[in-house]
């Protein structure tokens, strides 16, 4: 393995214009699988050196270990666990596990499972009259947002405007190369305050006057690892509400258009219903959601491979690529529902393994179960569709289908 100075690959990923097919370019970046940037940041691109470095505990999630620490990272107010280490990440992750699965609350999706039926049932029928649709507006959106504010206890009805403050606050931190940085950056210090001050409304209410909620088990709750404070429980809802609202609407989205550039996986699904379980375990590693973990740091220096990554700098680590790598997947460009062996890198690796992941495989497994079943001949409008600005979560804005195209 070799370390260079980058290429310009990684600018021409980070590109809007490759948004709709960054994969040819991540085979690129494979060639130099730690790559170091002209400004003494590392890219990693390649699966086996990916999952090593996620489990190095000397990997640091917190952007106040970076040499030049970010500027987004100023004004940040008590960081979520996304961005913590080890004691802090463990004990606040716990903390919040507790309300969200097994051992604590085994059967937390399970039971939501007739609710999300519903919820879907219910966004479908809506089409009714319609001949063109937007997966994205129609579905993959309103779905997991109505979910999450079901979850917290945010009412369904604030969305329009925390749907602005989530939107400012996730361009605040990523690549836009068409927006003024400070302006973003601005927006996203606003965004943040803004929507602290109002999950921090909500937080006060549950103090004394607990529902069933999220906020008023985290605000109430006794358990062996003590009590989160106000601040705590404002970062961890303000890291549900993000995660909640912009991965599985992605994973919706490319589920759609995946199937719709594979109608005989489409028709395949409609004659074999369960065939939903490993398609969607095979969309996470073919068109994931996250594509990039923009900011982790070196604690220390950190050895991958034969490069040893000096303390202090940027790491950038491009999973999405990882989970293409013909070195770890058989045919890995193939979409294939019938892989086996299929470790992919769509929820990340090691000890900040997405916490949504149960929920979010089993929501995208009913949205698309749902849409082939009572979709009779759907068909695209435009292809590729229109993207999202955002290279790190990948996904299309908007997904035109004419509802008896084909
Ligand atoms: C398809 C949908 C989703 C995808 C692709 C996804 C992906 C990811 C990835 C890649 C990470 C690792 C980030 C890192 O290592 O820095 C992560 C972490 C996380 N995700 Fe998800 N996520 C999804 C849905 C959800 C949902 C629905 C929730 C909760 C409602 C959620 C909650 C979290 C949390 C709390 C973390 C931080 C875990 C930690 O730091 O220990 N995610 N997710």
């Amino acid at each position: 393995m070799t370390t260079t100075e980058m290429p310009d690959t990684l600018h021409r990923i980070l590109d809007y214009s490759s948004r709709p097919d960054p994969y040819p370019l991540y085979a690129e970046l494979r060639r130099t699988p730690v790559a170091r940037q002209e400004d003494g940041s590392y890219v990693i691109s390649t699966y086996r050196e990916l999952a090593d470095i996620l489990h190095n505990p000397h990997l640091s999630s917190d952007v106040r270990n970076l040499t030049h620490p970010m500027p987004s990272a100023e004004g940040a107010p008590t960081p979520a666990f996304i961005n913590m280490d080890p004691p802090q990440h463990d004990r606040l992750r716990r903390m919040a596990m507790r309300h969200f699965g097994p051992p604590n609350t085994p059967g937390l999706v399970t039971g939501l499972e007739p609710d999300l039926t519903a919820t879907v049932g219910g966004l479908i029928d809506d089409f009714a009259g319609k001949e063109q649709i937007d997966i994205v507006d129609d579905l993959a959106y309103p779905f997991p947002v109505s979910v999450i504010c079901h979850l917290l206890g945010v009412p369904r009805e604030d969305e329009p405007r925390f749907r602005v403050w989530v939107n400012d606050l996730i361009n605040s931190i990523d690549y836009d190369a068409r927006t003024d940085p400070k302006e973003k950056l601005e927006d996203g210090v606003r965004a943040r305050k803004d929507l602290r001050e109002y999950l921090g409304g909500l937080v006060e209410q549950r103090h004394g006057r607990p529902g069933e909620d999220l906020l008023s088990l985290l605000a109430n709750d006794d358990g062996p690892d003590g009590r989160m404070t106000d601040e705590e429980i404002i970062s961890t809802a303000n890291l549900l509400l993000i995660a909640g609202h912009e991965t599985t609407v992605n994973l919706i989205t490319n589920g759609m258009l995946t199937l719709l550039r594979h109608p005989r996986i489409l028709e395949r699904l409609r004659r074999e219903p369960d065939l939903v379980v490993p398609l969607v375990e095979e969309l996470l590693r073919y068109e994931p959601p996250v594509h990039i973990i923009p900011w982790r740091a070196a604690y220390s220096d950190i050895t991958v491979g034969d490069t040893v990554i000096p303390k202090g700098s940027q790491i950038m680590l491009m999973l999405a690529s990882g989970s293409r790598d013909p070195d770890r997947f058989h045919d890995p460009d193939r979409f294939d529902p019938d892989r086996t062996d299929n470790q992919h890198l769509g929820f990340g690796s090691g000890i900040h393994l997405c916490f949504g992941g149960p929920l979010a495989r089993r929501e995208a497994q009913i949205a698309l179960g749902e849409l082939v079943r009572r979709l009779d001949a759907p068909a695209l409008l435009a292809d590729p569709p229109p993207y999202r600005r955002s290279p790190v979560l990948r996904g299309p804005i908007h997904l035109r289908v004419e509802r008896n195209g084909g």
